[in-house]
């Protein structure tokens, strides 16, 4: 296993230098991918120094390097965990043969497309957050958007080494559009929902890292598993990056509220606003809209393709080593349909339910971030606790999306939706009132008035540390 090569054009530790054809199609990749990145990455910015975090090593401690880079010369790259040593697969009907090396030709589209959905993700959220730098609150924060920003698109580079490699020409004409879609475009959008909503303000950026990179973090954990190898070592590694991007959004979150709870106990009585802070109500509304547009993204409740891609051992439960059966067969699971216009328990064959396994894991790991959240404004003395919405609340996608559901779960005909769905979702005032907070903060040290500062700064430095030179 070669260490990170660093003197390559493309820095990688998958030898890429044995095999000229590979590395003449990335190289040839690599220039329009530094065009998508100019054109609709960060805007701005470019040349500015900024103090990143960059992976010299894929071991689990020692891989991050820190040094003041400008975006455009981060050093994207191929880089995949160890290869685990007569590694087999580890659920499904293939469970215990060893792990595939190569695609095997009949599972060449699912897999295909399961990277390639994965794949469109990252560049997506990366246009998405690109005008957030001209508003950050502080430039620790700053620091934070354009570290996710790289890694975004270093997680483009991994998925697009596995199509490049293993695909043939399908796989170069995907690596081509993935620089092609846009996030948000009516005729050309990204693939997924979430990834063409607007992030326009850091409160959505904060929501966003916190459950949508966690989604990711989901699908990755169940492709980590995957029987095509190379697949399961470019998640394993990714992994370790996004764990990075769902701690901005945590900690995003719970320093807007212990602002707020700062503001409520030096002005009882008043109004937030007032004073230039997000009231709790306004953040739990982002909570209710950014959560129930990711729990879309684990697809429908029951599900024929969850089942197959189990039982090819493409896509394995997150954590599968957690579970003593692996082949999921000759088991049921239950889950809460939606039969005219009533909600009703079935119980459903284990692998159709893949989705609703991987999205029970995902549910779970967010209570964690709420009580999170909730120890602050109880430390502060704050009578306020956040929650989840119920997972049936605002949904476009599968068993739920044909109907409308309070926070609660609780079925509502169309016309009590439209009067209380303002009590929930975030309406255009409060969208109008969040943006008109988001004001540049450009003085090292110095935080937006929405906001606390970090308990900590990066890499051991000072929240006052000058992370981007402007
Ligand atoms: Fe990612
Ligand atoms: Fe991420």
């Amino acid at each position: 296993m070669p260490g990170i090569d660093y003197s390559q054009k493309i820095p990688n530790n998958v030898d890429l230098s044995s095999d000229k054809r590979l590395q003449r199609a990335l190289e040839e990749w690599q220039p329009n991918y530094i065009e998508w990145w100019k054109s609709v990455g960060p805007t701005d910015f470019n040349t500015n120094d900024v103090y990143l975090r960059t992976a010299i090593s894929v071991d689990k401690d020692g891989w991050a390097h820190f040094g003041y880079v400008k975006m455009p010369e981060y050093r994207w790259g191929i880089f995949l965990a160890e290869a685990v040593k007569d590694r087999t697969i580890g659920f499904g009907d293939l469970y215990g043969q060893p792990v595939w090396r190569e695609v095997p030709g009949e599972h060449r589209n699912n897999l295909r497309r399961l990277i390639v959905t994965q794949a469109d993700t990252e560049p997506a959220s990366v246009e998405q957050q690109r005008l957030l730098g001209h508003t950050a609150p502080s430039l620790y924060d700053l620091r934070n958007l354009f570290q996710v920003n790289v890694e975004e698109g270093r997680h483009l580079w991994a998925m697009v080494y596995l199509l490049q490699t293993y695909f043939g020409r399908d796989g170069r004409e995907e690596a081509e559009e993935l620089l092609q879609r846009r996030s948000g475009n009516p005729d050309h959008p990204r693939i997924l929902g979430t990834f063409n909503e607007p992030c326009e303000e850091w409160l959505s950026f904060f929501c966003f890292t916190m459950f949508t990179d966690r989604d990711g973090t989901f699908q990755l954990l169940a492709l980590a598993e995957s029987g095509f190898d190379p697949l399961a070592r470019t998640c394993r590694f990714m992994l370790t990056e996004e764990a990075h991007h769902m701690f901005v959004g945590q900690t995003g979150v719970g320093r807007v509220i212990e602002r707020t709870c700062e503001v409520m106990k030096q002005h009882p009585g008043k109004d937030p606003k007032a004073y230039g802070a997000i009231p709790l109500e306004i953040v739990q509304k982002w909570i209710y809209f950014w959560n129930s547009s990711s729990n879309d993204l684990y697809g429908a409740e029951v599900s024929s393709n969850s089942a197959n891609f189990f039982g090819a051992g493409l896509k394995g439960r997150a954590y599968e080593d957690r579970y003593t059966e692996h082949k999921a067969l000759d088991q049921s699971y239950s889950v809460d349909r939606f039969v005219e216009g009533k909600v009703k328990r079935e119980e459903v064959a284990l692998r159709n339910a893949m989705n609703e396994v991987l999205r029970d894991e995902y549910v779970k790991d967010n209570e964690k971030g709420i009580e999170y959240w909730n120890r602050i404004t109880e430390k502060q003395g704050i009578d306020f606790r956040f929650r989840l919405p119920h997972r049936r609340f605002h949904r476009k996608i599968g068993e739920w999306a044909a109907g409308r559901f309070d926070i609660d779960g609780n079925p509502l005909d169309e016309a009590t939706w439209q009067k209380r769905v303002g009590e929930w979702l975030p309406t255009d005032a409060d969208r109008a009132f969040v943006k008109s907070l988001m004001k540049p903060v450009r003085e090292a040290g110095k935080f937006a008035s929405w906001i606390a500062p970090p308990a900590k700064g990066v890499d051991n430095r000072p929240a006052d540390f000058e992370y981007v030179k402007l």
